[in-house]
């Protein structure tokens, strides 16, 4: 999917909601490839966020590759409405789906078209993903425990990075998400990581265009 290079995916969640489009529309022009979603439901964790109608609103606004991270207890209920709302890839947590249901819901979801991704908690071991590794597009690594942004980085979890890029070789989507910044994206990419994520430290900043630019740097 990346071909090798660091793909910067803004998290929507720490927008200005009032004006969602002109937010993406500055991190598209910035040079962000992806727009990072992030679905809660107020049960997986302790928030909730947007549904696939606001992603349905935002798909024709643009061309960044949504990447939907469901932090949803019932991913097999939601993936397909947000691959019709527009969602190119979909994650969903390896502590919500237990095994013998996830190989028909990653099945499920690359027959409607989408990427699928594996997310794995900070205290979730990387052996949950190993299995399903030739059967997946990309491994989520949360660096935080999901449900808030503007969280600090766990850099215990470059380890199971490491780990997992081993495993799954250079041409694999590893994505890391919660706590990134200027100060921590390149042990993160060094870890193995080529996709990061970051909300506060892109859409809180000053300048967010200068942000990405700066990860992308760094990175
Ligand atoms: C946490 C979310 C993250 C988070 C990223 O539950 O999955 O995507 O919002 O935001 P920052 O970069 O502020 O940690
Ligand atoms: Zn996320």
């Amino acid at each position: 999917m990346s071909n090798g290079k660091i793909i910067i995916a803004p998290s929507l969640l720490s927008a200005d909601f009032k004006r969602l489009e002109q937010e993406i529309s500055l991190v598209e022009k910035a040079g962000a490839e992806w727009l990072h979603l992030d679905i809660m439901d107020g049960h997986f964790v302790p928030n909730l966020t947007i549904g696939p109608s606001v992603v349905a609103f935002l798909r024709p606004a643009t061309k960044l590759f949504f990447d939907a991270h469901l932090m949803v207890t019932d991913p097999e209920k939601y993936a397909q409405p947000f691959v019709e709302a527009g969602a190119q890839s979909i994650s969903f947590h390896v502590e919500a789906v237990n095994g013998a249901k996830t190989k028909p819901l990653i099945d499920k979801i690359h027959a409607l078209g989408a990427k699928v991704g594996l997310t794995i908690n900070p205290d979730t071991p990387a052996e949950q993903v190993k299995p399903w590794l030739s059967e997946i597009d990309l491994v989520l690594v949360m660096s935080v425990f999901p449900g808030f942004a503007g969280q600090k980085f766990m850099p215990e979890v470059l380890s199971k990075v490491r780990q997992i890029r081993q495993w799954a070789g250079p041409d694999f989507d590893i994505e890391i998400d919660g706590g990134i910044t200027t100060a921590n994206v390149r042990e993160a990419v060094d870890a193995g990581a080529n996709v990061v994520v970051a909300g506060t430290a892109v859409f809180r900043a000053a300048d967010p265009a200068e942000a990405i630019r700066q990860l992308k740097r760094i990175a």
